[in-house]
């Protein structure tokens, strides 16, 4: 008899509802195999309000609830959600899905959330870059204390497993750098530029495919790559990088000239975050490079890829083709897998 995996969704945005659309379809079979069966207790919004119910809810009455300017108060059991902190304090959930926008500048207020959650008992699972890059040692020692777990996957290449490669598939290896391409809007801009495409229309176009943030500058002055890079560094390197110690020169400036020039000579610009141990310090940087066409990192349109350069497996790397919401919602899947274990193993 498989037991119940408690889900609280805080978030239920394009990465969210994507998860949610799927958990009784492929998902739904991932967590059956680990002996559990999913049962979403609540999700909270920050406009269509939040629903609790501890007996589970029905997640398509979730979706549509949702659509246009829809309330989820319908779906709600009990008094009131007064915030995303009564909500964290009042659901009963085996796992919090924290789903909530980045704040490049602070990682707040998802901070405070995974931490209110690790300390009422909840594992946490969040594609959200904030608290990874800002405070992930305090919380993974927070998670630890309480017997929990906080994992990130998402947080930088999607689904494409990273940390969880690290941490589970090379055992005994030290990760001693990273050189990486992982933003998507400075990815397509420069990939425009090379088709002749001006700067603007470009950043128009990654606007209208949704994989701009929704403050661009945060792609285009590099604080999308720093937090990820900070992330790669606290998570592989074992350091405590704060985004705002990165080193950081975004793309603004490039123009399809000067993109142009640079591969007729054989070479593509990408905005490259790259992390290195110095003695007992770890450096993290961000700044477009002339990398020679051929490059792993030097690929067109919006594929993602990384480096890791190691003590006993030399380098590895790792390409993720395109980076699209499904590949996001599929690192919390791949999370919540760990959690499964965890619970029945313990069980
Ligand atoms: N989209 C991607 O492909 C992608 C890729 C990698 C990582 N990520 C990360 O995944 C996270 C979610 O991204 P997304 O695209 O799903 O964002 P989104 O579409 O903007 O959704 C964010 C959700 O959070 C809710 N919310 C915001 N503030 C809240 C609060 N204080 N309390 C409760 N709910 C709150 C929003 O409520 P409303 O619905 O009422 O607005 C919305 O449901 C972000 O951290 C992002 O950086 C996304």
């Amino acid at each position: 008899m498989p037991r119940d995996l408690r889900i609280a969704l805080l978030g239920f945005g394009n990465v969210g509802r994507r998860f949610a659309e799927r958990l009784g379809g492929p998902y739904l079979r991932a967590l059956q195999r680990e002996g559990v069966r999913p049962l979403v207790t609540g999700v909270a919004t920050a406009r269509h309000g939040s629903a609790l119910d501890q007996r589970g809810l029905d997640v398509r009455a979730c979706l549509r609830a949702v659509r246009g300017s829809g309330s989820l108060a319908s779906l709600h059991f009990g008094l009131p959600v007064r915030s995303a902190a009564d909500f964290i304090a009042r659901v009963e959930a085996d796992a919090l899905v924290l789903v909530t926008p980045t704040d490049p500048k602070r990682g707040e207020p998802a901070t405070t959330h995974v931490r209110l959650a690790l300390t009422r008992g909840l594992n946490v699972v969040t594609a959200n870059k904030g608290p990874v890059a800002f405070a992930r040692r305090r919380l993974k020692a927070l998670a630890a204390r309480r017997q929990r777990l906080f994992l990130h996957e998402g947080a930088v290449m999607d689904g494409a497993p990273v940390f969880n490669l690290v941490e589970q598939c090379l055992p005994g290896l030290r990760v001693l750098g990273f050189r990486g391409n992982l933003n998507s809007t400075t990815n397509h801009i420069l990939s425009r530029l090379e088709a002749g495409r001006s700067f603007d229309t470009a950043l128009a176009e990654a606007q209208a495919q949704g994989i701009a943030e929704a403050d661009p500058a945060h792609d285009l002055d590099g604080w999308d790559a720093a937090l990820k890079g900070c992330a790669l560094a606290n998570g592989l390197l074992g350091a405590s990088v704060h985004p705002r110690a990165v080193k950081r020169q975004g793309i603004r400036g490039l123009s399809g000239p000067v993109v142009l020039t640079a591969l007729r000579e054989g070479r593509r610009i990408r905005l490259v975050v790259r992390g290195e141990r110095k003695g007992r310090h770890v450096r993290v940087s961000v700044r477009p490079e002339r990398l020679p066409v051929g490059d792993p990192l030097a690929g067109s349109g919006p594929d993602a890829a990384l480096v890791l350069r190691t003590d006993l497996m030399g380098e590895i790397g790792i390409l993720e083709r395109g980076m699209s919401v499904d590949q996001t919602a599929y690192a919390l899947l791949a999370d919540l897998v760990v959690v499964a274990r965890s619970l029945t193993r313990s069980y």
